[in-house]
């Protein structure tokens, strides 16, 4: 069996599915790698370390789709899909909630496909969790960003030129990425503080050193997830976070509601309330921002407000996010890879069941053909 590792080619894209710690691991599985020429460049992997690890390299792209599997970071591009061959196995982030064109090419393109964001949240499947191991990048890169955009310090600072009080850091959404950004922003001196509308994470915020700002509203969802807040709670937690933000110097948001836009939690006049020179990290960008002013990928001043909206913050830190992620796509691998070194998929095991998205051409996961019917009534994908 060979597995492809292409070249990512979706702009600002510097991570690579694979890194060569674990081309090794897999040669030693008995699975021949290719990678293409200059895969690891934006993470700074040489092909030489790919090499030295037991990969070929290929300078064509095609070949490398052509591979039994073939392992993606972003999202495949329509060109990237017609390139794959007929019964290979596509892995990798491919967003069947939100990109039903990329679920339609690979439809047509009668592939099989996993969708690394689809692997469950069982315990079982921790090790393959892909979601977290970027959201983990994401929540340290945050926090680094608030820190360097705030022109105050994070920690207290007692000089001869007087004292400094730390900074105050709020942080909404307290999954993944809000908990890594509590814990980064605390060892860089920040009091910090820590919002969800599960409530169950109080705990977690709790043994992170933040305190908890509790508004008093709850909405957990199914999975493990929120769920999106009704027009009436969604005003009374707009109101209570206007007043509460007034007193923090950086605001991180990673509030989201998979398949759904961001929640808007901080309204203009919320911006208006804070101190001059305060700043916000809204990590929801993608999603249409946590905040009513956030411009994607951009950084704007409003009302004196620093408003920083960083997009796909994991391939700023490519090195760590591709080993995190390759070992996620390692962990999948042992369990789908026979004894005699094949593919060998078992749709009864949930976690292949609720990964694939595309099996043969035929679309068979349930979010995925939602959001392809919806795109169909709308006119998005036909
Ligand atoms: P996410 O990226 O989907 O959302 C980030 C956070 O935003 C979540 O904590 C969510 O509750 C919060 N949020 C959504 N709407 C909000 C609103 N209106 N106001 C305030 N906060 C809001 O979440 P992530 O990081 O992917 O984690 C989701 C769940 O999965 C968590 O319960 C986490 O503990 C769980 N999980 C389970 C794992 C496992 O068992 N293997 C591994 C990783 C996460």
């Amino acid at each position: 069996m060979k597995v492809g590792v292409p070249k990512e080619r979706l702009a600002g894209e510097r991570r690579v599915a694979l890194v060569p710690e674990v081309v090794s691991k897999l040669t030693g599985m008995g699975v021949e790698v290719l990678v293409e020429q200059g895969a690891g460049e934006g993470a700074l992997l040489p092909d030489a370390a790919y090499a030295a690890a037991g990969a070929q390299l290929s300078r064509e792209a095609a070949e490398v789709w052509r591979c039994d599997v073939v392992l993606k970071i972003a999202p495949p591009s329509e060109e990237e899909i017609a390139m794959l061959g007929q019964g290979c196995l596509l892995i990798g982030f491919l967003a069947p909630l939100t990109s039903p064109s990329t679920t339609k090419a690979l439809a047509q393109a009668k592939a099989t496909a996993i969708a690394m964001e689809a692997i469950p949240r069982i315990s079982r499947a921790q090790a393959m969790d892909a979601l977290s191991s970027q959201a983990n990048v994401s929540g340290y890169e945050a926090a680094l960003l608030g820190a360097e955009h705030l022109g105050r310090f994070y920690p207290m600072l007692m000089t001869a030129a007087g004292t400094i009080p730390p900074a105050k850091v709020l942080v909404l959404g307290a999954g993944v990425a809000g908990l890594q950004a509590l814990a980064t922003a605390r060892r860089l001196g920040a009091r910090t503080t820590g919002y969800d509308v599960r409530p169950e994470v109080a705990e977690q915020v709790a043994s992170l050193g933040a305190s908890w700002l509790d508004l008093g509203l709850e909405a957990a969802g199914e999975g493990g997830y929120a769920r999106e807040l009704t027009e009436q709670e969604r005003e009374r937690q707009q109101q209570a976070l206007t007043e509460a933000i007034k007193e923090f110097d950086v605001v991180i948001s990673t509030a989201l509601v998979p398949g759904r836009p961001a929640p808007k939690l901080i309204t203009e006049e919320a911006v208006k309330g804070m101190r001059a020179g305060s700043v916000i990290i809204d990590l929801a960008g993608e999603a249409g921002g946590n905040c009513e002013l956030t411009a994607p990928g951009e950084v704007i001043v409003r009302h004196d407000v620093k408003i920083v909206s960083p997009l796909n913050l994991p391939a700023s830190m490519a090195e760590h996010a591709s080993q995190l992620f390759a070992r996620n796509v390692l962990a999948l691998l042992e369990l789908i890879v026979g004894e005699d070194g094949q593919i060998h998929l078992d749709f009864d095991d949930e976690i292949v069941s609720g990964a694939c998205i595309v099996r043969d051409g035929e679309v068979v996961h349930d979010g995925a053909k939602a959001a392809l019917d919806a795109a169909a009534i709308t006119g998005g994908v036909s």
